[in-house]
Parts: structure tokens; C-alpha cells; sequence
């Protein structure tokens, strides 16, 4: 480019009003400390997504058998919403706690499961609660490339091509609160390039 041409440019963006500056994330929540971190012991889950976005989750805001909702972690004592990384949002179904096999059922809150929302196959997000194409409940599936994932058996793969169970998030009640009662148990995100 000519030093002409440039000048041109430069003097047609200044008459626009453009900003030459390196734009900024809207974001700003994402930039906050811990907002990147993955979910920690005595966090408290608030809606990802919806009407409800950014507000607390409560037990009663599950219906029994589905569907999921999606969460991001907050850290209680920052109030960081862990939003800084898609790796950490979660899926959360409550379930009749005697469906859910002995290790499964160790992890839940009163019959509700939390998993990574991130599937193991090639990191797509799951999107659906459907009917599963091999047994006869819903299942937690990734319309990517079909993978399921059954949540009472500690999501594990039961259709599809995904190599492994989703990450499972062990929960608690305190207080009324449902509550992270630890790391995520497995390898959160996909085996492979989408
Ligand atoms: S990324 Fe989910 S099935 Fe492939």
C-alpha cells in the first residue's frame, strides 16, 4: 500500500468516526480473576442461559426426570461467575435417586446430577434431552454427531461415537443451596478436533 493510499484510508476512517483502537471483548465479566478457573468445592450454580440467566439455581428449580438446565459455577465469596471458559459449563437433571447406579447416586444432591455440558467426543456443546436410540429413557444427547450419554449411569456413553463418559461435578445441598462438593471427576472437553 502507498503511503498516499494510507493517508487516504486513514484520514476516510477518521471522517467515519472509526475507532482504530484494537477493539475490546464485550465480555467483562470473562476477564474477572477465577472467572477461567474450573469449578471448585463450595461453589454455587447460577443459569447460563434464559430469562434466569446469572441467577442462583435452587433444587426446586428442577423438575423431576428433566430436562437439564445449564450452569455456569460462581464463586460465593468473589461472586466471579465462571463464565470465562465454555469447559466449564455444566448440565444439571434431577432424577428419581433410585435410578441412578451406586457411584452415580454418591455424587448427587437428593437425585440431582451435574455433568460437563462438553461433549467427549469432539468438544461440541450438548444441546438435547431426547429419548435414547438404545434404551428406552432420556439421555443427555450431542446433536454434533450423535453421541449419548445416559445420567444415571454417571453419563456414560451409551450411542454414538464419543470414547468416554462425560465429566461428572459432585454436588450438595448447604443450606438450601445446591453446591459443588468437589472437582470434575474425569477429562472435561473432547478426545479429538471438532
Ligand atoms: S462432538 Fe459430540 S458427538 Fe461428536
Amino acid at each position: 500500500m502507498s503511503d498516499s493510499t494510507r493517508r487516504s484510508l486513514l484520514v476516510t476512517a477518521l471522517a467515519a468516526g472509526v475507532s482504530l483502537a484494537a477493539p475490546r471483548p464485550a465480555a467483562a465479566e470473562d476477564d474477572q480473576p477465577g472467572a477461567d478457573e474450573r469449578p471448585k468445592k463450595g461453589d454455587l450454580l447460577v443459569f447460563s442461559e434464559g430469562e434466569h440467566e446469572g441467577s442462583l439455581i435452587k433444587p426446586g428449580d428442577l423438575d423431576l426426570g428433566g430436562p437439564p438446565l445449564h450452569a455456569w459455577p460462581k464463586d460465593p465469596t468473589s461472586s466471579v461467575i465462571r463464565s470465562g471458559s465454555r469447559l466449564n459449563e455444566i448440565l444439571i437433571v434431577k432424577l428419581d435417586p433410585g435410578e441412578l447406579d451406586d457411584a452415580t447416586r454418591a455424587h448427587a444432591a437428593d437425585g440431582i446430577v451435574a455433568y460437563s455440558a462438553i461433549c467427549a467426543h469432539a468438544g461440541c456443546p450438548i444441546t438435547a434431552w431426547v429419548k435414547g436410540s438404545e434404551i428406552d429413557k432420556d439421555v443427555l444427547k450431542c446433536m454434533c454427531h450423535n453421541s449419548e450419554y445416559d445420567p444415571r449411569q454417571g453419563a456414560e456413553v451409551v450411542f454414538g461415537p464419543a470414547p468416554r463418559r462425560l465429566a461428572a461435578l459432585p454436588l450438595a445441598i448447604i443450606d438450601g443451596s445446591l453446591t459443588i462438593a468437589g472437582s470434575f471427576i474425569g477429562k472435561v472437553g473432547g478426545a479429538q478436533p471438532g
